[in-house]
């Protein structure tokens, strides 16, 4: 862990996450089993971090301008209805933009970023310090889908009031009762929540989203897999697999999978595993959520006090939640 340097404010970084040896047998029992599929986390090493952030900027992927506009235009009064001088601490921090832009606006005693990509957070908050010298920064590589239990000394300073922020519809990436269980986590950790969530709307709208032109997409899909040739070891050849991703009206959420191009066959770790042409690797779903539906799993998860700004279109909806 990093310590205090001359007199600048505080900068800590810490790496909690586990080593690939644990990421092992998780990978392999998702690849063996009949319907395969690999947790969406593994997205984010370096190129996919970079991928998902070119993915921001394109045409298709609306997501990040309508949030970043909500947050433009409604940022004043959100930071009133917050609270300012508050401990933002940002989940899934990324380059750490979108936090940067509201630190005018929240005055925020102190920011503490978490982020699974480690290297890449820790690069973002080297440059962060350079423009704000005076504000305490913790960077934190963890996976904190697995848990939220952070070292009370990395939440400094310990007594102002938490702001959590989860932007991105990040939320959507889990299941209902798993958002719940981690919207829950948050709730019991203390403090209140920013959280942006994505809304159902046209399918061709979100088909296109996650199936963009320039297939920006379809790279962050198949870079995948050489994080796990690297992580397993394994030998996936992108060449075989093809990206495909389709909104599901039924099930509420965009499915992304790899399908076999061929019959391939991958040595995973011990050993290999055939994959027939058209069997899919399931790689993620992204739930779209109704306002209301979505309100609904806030109270559930013990958040019921709550605010919430919708862009024009209705695409996209910013929550703020308390416990009450
Ligand atoms: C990070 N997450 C909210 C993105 C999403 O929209 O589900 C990841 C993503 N996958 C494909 N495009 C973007």
């Amino acid at each position: 862990m990093g310590g205090t340097t001359g007199s600048a404010a505080p900068f800590r970084f810490a790496d909690l996450r586990r080593g690939g040896e644990d990421a092992r047998p998780e990978l392999l029992a998702g690849l063996r089993a009949a319907r395969a599929a690999i947790p969406p986390k593994y997205f984010y090493d370096e190129l996919g971090s970079r991928l998902f952030a070119a993915i921001c900027c394109l045409p298709e992927y609306a997501l990040t301008r309508s949030e970043a506009r909500l947050l433009a235009d409604h940022g004043g009064e959100i930071a009133r209805a917050a609270g300012r001088g508050r401990l933002l601490i940002d989940l899934g921090a990324g380059d750490c933009g979108k936090a940067a832009g509201l630190f005018p606006l929240l005055e925020p005693a102190g920011y503490v970023a978490l982020d699974i990509s480690a290297d890449f957070l820790r690069a973002a908050l080297g440059r962060l310090r350079q423009r704000f010298p005076g504000l305490p920064l913790t960077g934190v590589g963890i996976d904190f889908t697995r848990s939220l239990d952070l070292p009370e000394d990395l939440l400094a300073p310990a007594e102002a009031p938490r702001l959590w922020f989860y932007p991105g519809s990040s939320i959507g990436n889990f299941a209902p009762d798993a958002a719940r269980g981690f919207l829950a986590r948050i709730a019991r950790a203390g403090g209140a929540l920013l959280i942006g969530v994505d809304l159902v709307k046209d399918k061709a709208v979100l088909d296109a989203a996650y199936d963009d032109a320039l297939g920006v997409t379809a790279a962050f899909n198949l870079n995948v897999l050489n994080h796990l040739n690297r992580l397993l070891p394994a030998d996936f050849d992108v060449a075989d697999w093809r990206h495909v991703a389709f909104f599901d009206p039924a099930a509420s959420r965009v499915e992304m999978h790899l399908e076999a191009r061929r019959d391939v066959d991958v040595r995973l770790g011990e050993g290999p595993r055939r994959f027939a042409a058209g069997e899919r690797i399931h790689t993620e779903d992204s739930y779209k959520w109704t306002p209301q539906g979505f309100a609904a799993l806030l109270e559930e998860a013990g958040l019921p006090k709550q605010r919430r700004w919708l862009d024009e279109a209705g695409g996209f909806a910013l929550f703020l939640a308390e416990p009450a």
